[in-house]
């Protein structure tokens, strides 16, 4: 990679200062990493954990999830919010025992084709269970990459993002893919926050053109008015 130092010290930072031992990090198993992703895309890990826990123990699996009745899952979503996550989902758990046998596939191209799974969602599913080497750029993602890189400009805007997902993927480790993934997502969530960023303990600190600039609150970009 052009810039190998990025990601080794996102993977460096994670096995040392990052999220550790939450539930669906104890498996591999897609299909508990989908479920995973899919709650924690707009909702607090907080938050998520005791619905994880409830969900898995009463769909163990993708065959018991794609054939219960609609309203038990929406029941087991109620309070989670986003509600067309829960039917999105239940639509994917019946298209992946259909088209996939139950397996889900370990290409995220494939995985992006599915109901409810964006293209930063396929990668972190994949990069998780498969170790496959894909780029996530979710909202936490975007900020730390126009901080640490200086990108000014709105990251959702069409030529920021895509300008953005060609960065991401030039910034991949060729080895690590899990640590480094949860690493970005863990920083963006604990230490490059929205306000007040706690610099002084990141591992991209000096290398951070924010930081030197002093550009960390303009940093990303708002929404154009
Ligand atoms: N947000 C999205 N995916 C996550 C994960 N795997 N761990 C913690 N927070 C997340
Ligand atoms: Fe974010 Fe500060 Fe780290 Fe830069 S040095 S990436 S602004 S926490």
């Amino acid at each position: 990679a052009p810039d190998a130092g990025f990601s080794s010290a996102v993977i460096e930072w994670q096995k040392q200062h990052g999220r550790h031992g939450l539930p669906w990090q104890q498996s591999r198993a897609a299909y508990r990493v989908w479920l995973s992703e899919i709650m924690l895309q707009q909702t607090q890990v907080s938050a998520v954990i005791p619905y994880y826990q409830k969900f898995l123990s009463s769909f163990p699996d993708v065959h018991a999830l794609a054939q219960a009745p609609s309203e038990q899952v929406m029941a087991h979503w109620a309070g989670l919010g986003y509600y067309t996550r829960a039917r999105n989902l239940h639509q994917c758990a019946k298209r992946v025992v259909a088209e996939y046998g139950g397996e889900f596939p370990a290409d995220p191209v494939l995985l992006q084709d599915l109901p409810g799974i964006g293209r930063s969602t396929a990668a972190a599913i994949t990069a998780f269970s498969y170790g496959t080497k894909a780029a996530i750029l979710d909202g936490n993602v975007k900020r730390v990459l126009a901080r640490a890189f200086g990108i000014h400009g709105y990251p959702g805007s069409k030529p920021v993002e895509d300008n953005m997902w060609r960065l991401a993927d030039a910034l991949l480790p060729d080895s690590g893919i899990e640590a480094y993934t949860q690493g970005l997502m863990d920083l963006g969530a604990t230490v490059c926050t929205r306000s007040s960023p706690t610099c002084l303990l990141c591992p991209l600190q000096k290398r951070c053109v924010a930081k030197a600039e002093g550009l960390t609150e303009l940093l990303p970009f708002k929404k154009p008015k």
